[in-house]
């Protein structure tokens, strides 16, 4: 099936067009057509999401950006024969054209955008349209979700609301092939069940059982802020801009060999040594908590004021190292407690580098249990893993899925939706 998917529950604009065959449990995947934009540079100056700006930039860039993933050179074409009867029934067009007006009724630019896309284009080669529902920022969400809405109605094409959440964990199901080869597709993997899913990204740090592909319990859950959040927050104390995950993991990497060095050589003196809590590592339940985290990093850096370099490498190595060592040891004690076959990491933290070698030290303690990270631009938010996820459900219960309404209230935007049903 060819499924478009849209994602805009944060600072990123998402847009991809996938065909999707064979078995469920490892589908063929192939990027027809994709566009990406991360704003996060415009949130800088504001030193996190700032979501009036995320909405807005939504807004502006999601029909350039369909345009360009359906550029593809298959999906539109103004040729009478990708053209339905329906959409040249010019009766018909402008009371679909009334609808889609009042689902983007808030939404200016992005209704005056999508009105002349739709007038100008004709029908896509589509077979359902797959969009984010939530978790997320609502004012962000809201925005792809009229847009999928607009578009589902416009053409006559089912609507797959998908949780953010079960795409990242889903993202594992398909391997850029570049990372063999030169080759741009991506390959599918065959997913193990059960699974135990640990998820780190901007908003959740949870752990979850998967005793089948779609059946989802979450079995921890942080008690306040989450690990990337805590990245953020961090590399904020650092000066350093957003988003800080990134920025804090090349200043620790740095340190890495440079410090094994030193411990294998000399021994550090205890003022040179900064050390942070491992909240709860020792609880006995899977819940995390960052916040405490945090809070030690801000009143050690409010002390060591002003900071070196060097030290400012100390302080990311060490936040690394502590908010990561909590997130295996927890992960460590599900996988000895439920002995799943597959363990899948999702999330935008799993972009670094240190928790994927943690990760893969810990894999070799389980040989009876799989590891499945996302790879390359598949890890941070991205439409891809949203398109895979809503193909996966589509695909599972066709009849459950249908044209969207004008009604709002028909599958809202939800910031807090939860993976469990
Ligand atoms: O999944 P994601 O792209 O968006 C959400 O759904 O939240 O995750 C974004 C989070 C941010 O907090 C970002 O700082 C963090 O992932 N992140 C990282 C790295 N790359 C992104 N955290 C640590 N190390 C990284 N290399
Ligand atoms: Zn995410």
């Amino acid at each position: 099936m060819k499924i478009l998917a849209i994602e805009t529950s944060c600072d990123e604009t998402a847009v991809a067009v996938l065909d999707i065959s064979g078995d469920l449990g490892a589908p063929k995947v192939s990027v027809l057509g994709e566009a990406l934009y991360s704003q996060a540079e415009k949130h800088a100056e504001f030193g996190g999401v700032y979501p009036n700006l995320a909405k807005r930039e939504h807004q502006q860039n999601l029909v350039p950006m369909l345009r360009e993933a359906l550029g593809g050179g298959f999906a539109i074409s103004n040729d009478e024969s990708l053209i339905s009867k329906q959409d040249t029934n010019s009766r018909i067009q402008k009371e679909k054209i009334e609808m889609v007006e009042t689902i983007l009724v808030r939404e200016d630019v992005l209704r005056e955008q999508t009105v002349s896309f739709l007038k100008e284009v004709g029908m896509p080669d589509i077979d359902a349209i797959a969009v984010t529902q939530g978790p997320g920022l609502e004012p962000a969400l809201w925005v792809g979700l009229n847009f999928a809405k607009a578009l589902s109605l416009a053409w006559g094409i089912p609507l797959v609301p998908v949780n953010h959440m079960e795409g990242h964990i889903l993202s594992v199901l398909v391997q850029n092939r570049k990372e063999i080869s030169n080759d741009e597709s991506l390959i599918s993997r065959q997913l193990e069940f059960p699974a135990i899913a640990l998820l780190v990204s901007g908003g959740h740090t949870q752990l979850v059982h998967a005793p089948e592909l779609g059946t989802y319990t979450i079995i921890g859950d942080t008690r306040d802020d989450a690990v990337g959040e805590a990245f953020d927050k961090v590399a904020r104390l650092l000066d350093l801009p957003y988003p800080g995950g990134p920025q804090i993991s090349s200043l620790a990497e740095k340190t890495r060999p440079e410090h094994s060095h030193i411990l294998e050589n000399t021994r550090m003196t205890d003022t040179e040594k900064v050390s942070f809590p491992r909240p709860m590592i020792n609880s006995n339940d899977y819940d995390f908590s960052y916040s405490g985290l945090k809070t030690a990093v801000r009143y050690f850096v409010e002390q060591r004021q002003p900071l070196s370099d060097e030290l400012k490498m100390e302080i990311a190595r060490e936040f690394e190292d502590a908010a990561i060592e909590v997130l295996i040891t927890k992960t460590r004690r599900a996988l000895a407690e439920f002995t799943p076959k597959a363990l899948i990491v999702g999330g935008g933290v799993i972009a670094n580098k240190h928790l994927r070698s943690e990760l893969e030290k810990l894999i070799a303690e389980f040989p009876d249990i799989t590891l499945h990270l996302p790879t390359g631009k598949l890890a941070t938010d991205n439409a891809v893993m949203i398109g895979i996820a809503g193909a996966l459900h589509y695909q599972k219960h066709p009849q459950e899925f249908t044209v969207a309404t004008a009604d709002p209230t028909t599958i809202p935007a939800h910031g807090g939706l939860s993976l469990e049903k």
